[in-house]
């Protein structure tokens, strides 16, 4: 990690994303204080957004098809793993055989605890609060000899990524597991975009929340006067990127102090602050991704009413 300018990696991250020009940034995974990850699972319970419910319905139906394609031996490992609710019904399949090992990772702490104690029922589990990467190698560091890897990276986070970063992003996976390890890889499908505006623009305005939580904490912790009312949530389909773009739009010119990134930022009328990219995929693109990393497309499960992807890629 980069030094912080501020002693505080959220302040120096704050600060770049609110000096960018033309756009003004902030990075998405701030998102997740308490708030906000509150806010994150009432939008999971959405009718309009099917994601979630499609990502965890793949995997209630095909844990038995993917855990007869990989090896006995088998340690699973999850990126941003959460409360790991999601892969209850794979530790449940491989615990028919033999006792489940199972490393979740996450950079928080409490979804780590609560991961803890309703996982180990059906696995013994081995909590690593990290990034991804560096949870990957210290789970990494865990394996016994001859144990195979699946690696999870469910609710297509990697759609979160710039189409560059994710291929870099998934080369790094790559070069940290061994040939015959294998990924999973949820991604949210394309899918016409009045079902995408619904769901995450929803009128209830559960998403519009969740969105300008963000300003919220940058309130609450880096003692910012943001008025939240002057801000409103907005979303953008860009077709030729196949990616929602989530917004935060000033509603008047105005300045805001954040006191503890040092800063003072001019906001003109209807400007935005770009708060997070969604990309959707094409099927084939899967298989493209997976090919320029060292991967191959061992398997793919698609949920039918909401197309939603759960790709088994194996390292070769
Ligand atoms: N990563 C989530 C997604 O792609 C996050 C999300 C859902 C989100 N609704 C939002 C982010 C509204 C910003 C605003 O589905």
């Amino acid at each position: 990690m980069s030094a912080p300018a501020y002693g505080h990696s959220f302040a120096s991250d704050v600060r770049a994303g609110l000096t960018s020009a033309p756009q003004k940034t902030l990075p998405c995974q701030y998102f997740y204080d308490e708030v906000g990850s509150a806010l994150f699972e009432a939008i999971t319970t959405l009718p309009e957004y099917g994601l979630t419910r499609a990502d965890a319905r793949v995997l209630q139906a095909h844990a038995g098809d993917l855990i007869d394609l990989l090896p006995a031996n088998l340690m699973v490992a999850e990126l941003g793993s959460g409360t790991g609710i999601k892969t209850r019904p794979i530790l449940e399949q491989i615990g028919t055989h033999r006792p489940a090992v199972y490393c979740p990772i996450d950079v928080s702490g409490s979804a780590l605890d609560k991961c803890a104690l309703e996982m180990s029922s059906v696995a013994r589990v081995f909590p690593l609060e990290a990034t991804y990467l560096e949870g990957l190698r210290a789970a990494g560091e865990r394996r016994a000899e001859g144990q195979s890897l699946l690696l999870l990276f469910l609710g297509s986070t990697i759609g979160n990524f710039e189409p560059e970063a994710a291929i870099d992003f998934l080369y790094s996976v790559r070069q940290s597991v061994h040939p015959g390890d294998a990924l999973l890889l949820g991604t949210d499908m394309i899918k016409p975009v009045e079902r995408l505006i619904a769901a995450y623009d929803d009128p209830t305005g559960v998403n519009a929340a969740f969105n300008l939580n963000l300003l919220a904490r940058i309130n609450r912790e880096l003692d910012a006067d943001f008025n939240l009312r002057r801000f409103e949530h907005v979303i953008r389909y860009v077709p030729g990127a196949q990616r929602i773009e989530m917004h935060l739009r000033s509603r008047v010119h105005q300045v805001v102090k954040i006191r503890q990134a040092g800063l003072t930022v001019e906001f003109a009328s209807g400007e935005t602050i770009r708060t997070e990219s969604c990309h959707k995929f094409r099927p084939e693109q899967i298989c493209e991704m997976a090919r320029a990393c060292g991967f191959r497309l061992a398997a793919q499960w698609v949920d039918a009413e909401w197309p939603f992807a759960e790709s088994l890629l194996m390292a070769v």
